[in-house]
């Protein structure tokens, strides 16, 4: 059985205080941290990438999870890796060669996780299942946090989780988008056990947040 992760995504923190909120986090039990890099290309928004990582995650010993939402991935993935991250999550939708992205990651030494969109189907992922750590499915549309969580995403965790159960594939299974603490269980009882949450943790006090959101994650191992 999986142990149950938090990834608290930074998107939501107040930046004026980042390093004490992720603090936080870390002292609540949040193994890691969710940093999410955005284009203005594949999504409409514009975040922060590589001199950001490179400052904060020497403050912290949170597995560095980068959530890469950009064009052609792999154009970046020596840049993020050198920055700091420890797992590198790249878009199917948004790789020209998805298997050479994977390879980039690995080569690197860094972990290697993949993500789909809402609209697209579990079954793309199948050639690139032996080859990742984790898989992620996106809730709500990339690009923004505060948004509404997609019901029909729990049926794709259902689908992918007894996809590779059927293959006997232990990847992990990344949720990300409109989590709080009212839905949580369903999404781990669909099979993730990796979980992000941006406004859940950061909207309030984080530290207490975090310990509210891992009393469940515990009590569902
Ligand atoms: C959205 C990002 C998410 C976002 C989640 O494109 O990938 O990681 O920060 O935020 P919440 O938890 O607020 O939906
Ligand atoms: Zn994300």
């Amino acid at each position: 059985m999986k142990r149950n992760i938090l990834a608290p995504s930074i998107l939501a923190a107040d930046f004026t205080k980042l390093g004490e909120q992720m603090k936080e986090t870390e002292k609540n039990g949040a193994e890691y941290l969710h940093f999410d890099v955005m284009d203005g290309i594949f999504v409409p928004s514009i975040s922060f990438g590589m001199p950001v990582l490179k400052s904060i995650h020497k403050v912290t010993d949170q597995v560095m999870d980068v959530h890469l939402m950009i064009t052609e991935p792999v154009r970046y993935i020596q840049e993020f890796a050198d920055a700091g991250a420890d797992l590198i999550t790249i878009h199917y939708e948004t790789c020209e060669d998805v298997g050479k992205t994977i390879k980039k990651i690995k080569d690197c030494g860094k972990k290697a996780g993949i993500s789909i969109k809402p609209g697209t189907a579990v079954s793309v992922l199948e050639p690139y299942l032996n080859s990742v750590d984790m898989v992620l499915v996106m809730s709500v549309e990339p690009g923004f946090g505060g948004q509404k969580f997609i019901d029909t995403s729990l049926e794709k965790i259902k689908e992918l989780r007894e996809l590779m159960e059927g293959r006997d594939i232990h990847a992990d299974i990344q949720v990300d988008g409109g989590i709080y603490l009212s839905n949580v269980e369903q999404v781990l009882d669909a099979g993730a056990n990796i979980i992000v949450a941006g406004s859940a943790v950061f909207g309030g006090d984080a530290g207490e947040n975090t310990r509210k959101f891992m009393e469940i994650l515990k009590e569902h191992e």
